[in-house]
Order: structure tokens, then C-alpha cells, then sequence
């Protein structure tokens, strides 16, 4: 039997400092996220200097409790990853700077992963038996895809959002019916009470055929509540998020069941905060069932923000002899795939 390949990542590229052991790129020995999120709420969003602060006070604890949990010491660690764009720039330079440090200390090999196939690669976490070729719709807070993965490490752009990302919609969207930050599972649960059709929303058009568009629908609902909230009228919350959360789950299942489809897939995946959205998850179950293909989701946990995901992306990356040099810088507009079809 072959020794277990050990690799420990950091993700910080966000408002989540997280720490995790995962060994061959799919058994999760540790994972430790600590979360900012009460330190922005204040602010009704992240504050980029707090959320750097914050990673740099969190840094080394997370590490150490990610090696504890794991009951690992840092000599039976084979490899380092962390997360290097896109993101926060100064978040992400506290966690390059973090682990080019601890690859230098330590003389361990580090991985630069990006943040978006980090989340693809949480379905490899949650699913032992899914391997390459599939189809996956990319859906967090700053980024709503459908990327096609013809292998471990090579994407390829389906379809993407011309505006807002389907997390931002659902954040905007929350924050005018009063609820706290980040809004979008807020809205999840008080839309599990309420009307889907209470409110119709227009379907957006987008002139290619997988991309998508929220700012639309994100007006015409802001509209409405400006426009009910003038006259007077109690608002129907539970009713408006329903509605919210129909329109933008729908766009969502629908382009992404035609990609699938047209480009044949026989695997389709689904990855990113808002897939842990429960009409998504039931919507997106249903139609690839009746397309007859099996979905991936990653389990709730691991659809937000992270380290595990990025240490699963990091083996495969290992695997193919990718080692970051310490001149790593970190990339805030870094790109999974640069254009339609195009592998990268
Ligand atoms: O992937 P993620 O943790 O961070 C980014 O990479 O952006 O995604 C965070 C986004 C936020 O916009 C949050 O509101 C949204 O995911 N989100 C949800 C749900 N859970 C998280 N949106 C809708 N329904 C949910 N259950
Ligand atoms: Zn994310």
C-alpha cells in the first residue's frame, strides 16, 4: 500500500480564515473554518482592511488547530497549498505570505490554487466515485459559471454572468427586506415559508446562449419594495424572498440543464456558496434526473468558503508537478478559463 499524500491549505481570500488537513486529495482529516463574518455584518458587507487584519491575527491559529485536529505533526505534512486569487488582494497576500513562509521554515513544497477550482474540487471531497469529464455551475458570492472540466486542472468557460453573481443578487436582494449580512441564507429560509409566485420577476436574456444576468431581476425587485414600502404596505418577507429565490434558481437550473445537455454531458456538478441554496439543490436535482444524469453537490458545509476544497484542488495540481516558486504573488482578478473554449 502507497503512503497517504498529506497536504495542509489555507484559504483566506474572503472573509473566512480556514485551515485544513486532506489526504490524497479526497479524505478530509481536518477542517477548520474561522469566520469574520460577525466583524463585517456591522458594516452590512466585507470591509477588505478588517478582513486583512483579521486573517493576519487568525493565520497561525487555524494552521495549528488544522494539524492538531488532524493529529498530524508538521513533519508527516507532504505538501502546502493556498488559495492565490481571485479574491481580496489583501486578504489573499496574507495567505501567501503565510505559507511561502511556512514552505520556506519547513521545507515543504507549496501549491497555488484558485479559489474557484477549489470549490469545483469540494465535489471530489463529498464524492468519492465523481471523476472528470463533467459539467459544473459555479455559483458563490462574486462568481456565477458554467465551466466544463474535461480533467483534473483543465476548465473549460461555458457561460458566465454579464452582471451581478448570483450570491451578490441574493445579498442585494436580502438587504432591502432588512436582513443581516450575507443575506443569501437568510433568504433561503425565510423563502421556504412564502409564495414563489407571489411576485413575477423578468427572466433575463443574455445573448449567449449559457450565460447569465441577475441585475434585472435584482431592480425589479428592489423596485417593488421601494415602490410597497412608500405606499405604506406591510411588507410579505417570507413571499418576496420566495419569489427572489424562484427567479434566480430557475435562471440558474435552466442554462445550466442546456448546457448539459447540448454539449452532452454525462456528469453534472454543482459547487460554491449559493449551491448549498435548498430550492437549487431541488431544482437542479430534478432536472438532471429528468435528463438522466447524475448531480454532484458538495455537502452544505463544504459549498461556502473553506480550506478543504483547496487542498483537494492542490493534490491534483501536485499530481501534475505544479509547484509554486517563493516569488508567489497573490492574484485578485485571477481567472479560471480566459475565454469560451478555451482550456487553461
Ligand atoms: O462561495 P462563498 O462562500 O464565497 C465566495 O467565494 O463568494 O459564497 C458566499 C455567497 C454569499 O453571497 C452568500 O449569501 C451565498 O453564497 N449563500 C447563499 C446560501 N448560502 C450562502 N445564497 C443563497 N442561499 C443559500 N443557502
Ligand atoms: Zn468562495
Amino acid at each position: 500500500m502507497t503512503k497517504p499524500f498529506r497536504i495542509l491549505a489555507l484559504e483566506s481570500s474572503c472573509d473566512e480564515t480556514a485551515a485544513a488537513v486532506v489526504e490524497d486529495g479526497r479524505r478530509i482529516l481536518s477542517n477548520v473554518i474561522f469566520s469574520q463574518i460577525d466583524l463585517h455584518a456591522l458594516y452590512g458587507g466585507v470591509v477588505p482592511e478588517i478582513a486583512s487584519r483579521a486573517h493576519v491575527e487568525a493565520c497561525s491559529r487555524v494552521i495549528d488547530l488544522a494539524l492538531q485536529e488532524a493529529g498530524l505533526p508538521m513533519k508527516e505534512i507532504d505538501a502546502l497549498a493556498v488559495t492565490y486569487g481571485p479574491g481580496l488582494v489583501g486578504a489573499l497576500l496574507i495567505g501567501v505570505s503565510c505559507m511561502k513562509g511556512l514552505s520556506y521554515a519547513a521545507h515543504k513544497p507549496l501549491v497555488a490554487v484558485n479559489h474557484i477550482e477549489g470549490h469545483i474540487s469540494a465535489n471530489f471531497l463529498t464524492h468519492p466515485e465523481l471523476t472528470p469529464p463533467f459539467v459544473c455551475l459555479v455559483v458563490s458570492g462574486g462568481h456565477s459559471h458554467l465551466v466544463r472540466v474535461p480533467d483534473y486542472g483543465v476548465y473549460e468557460l461555458l457561460g458566465q454572468t454579464y452582471d451581478d453573481a448570483a450570491g451578490e443578487a441574493f445579498d442585494k436582494a436580502a438587504r432591502v427586506l432588512g436582513l443581516p449580512y450575507p443575506g443569501g441564507p437568510r433568504m433561503d429560509v425565510l423563502a421556504e415559508e412564502g409564495d414563489p409566485h407571489y411576485l413575477p420577476l423578468p427572466t433575463p436574456h443574455t445573448p449567449g446562449r449559457y450565460d447569465y444576468s441577475f441585475s434585472g431581476m435584482k431592480t425589479a425587485f428592489i423596485n417593488a419594495v421601494h415602490q410597497a414600502t412608500q405606499k405604506g404596505e406591510q411588507l410579505k418577507k417570507a413571499d418576496l424572498a420566495a419569489s427572489f429565490r424562484y427567479a434566480v434558481c430557475r435562471a440558474l437550473t435552466d442554462k445550466a440543464i442546456l448546457a448539459a445537455s447540448e454539449t452532452g454531458a454525462k456528469q453534472l456538478a454543482m459547487a460554491g456558496g449559493v449551491s448549498a441554496n435548498k430550492l437549487l439543490r431541488r431544482m437542479m436535482s430534478e432536472e438532471a434526473g429528468k435528463l438522466g444524469i447524475p448531480l454532484y453537490m458538495p455537502e452544505i458545509g463544504l459549498c461556502t468558503d473553506n480550506a478543504a476544497m483547496i487542498g483537494s484542488a492542490a493534490y491534483y495540481r501536485f499530481l501534475k508537478g505544479e509547484v509554486a516558486q517563493l516569488t508567489l504573488n497573490a492574484v485578485p482578478a485571477l481567472r479560471l478559463a480566459m475565454k469560451r473554449g478555451d482550456p487553461v
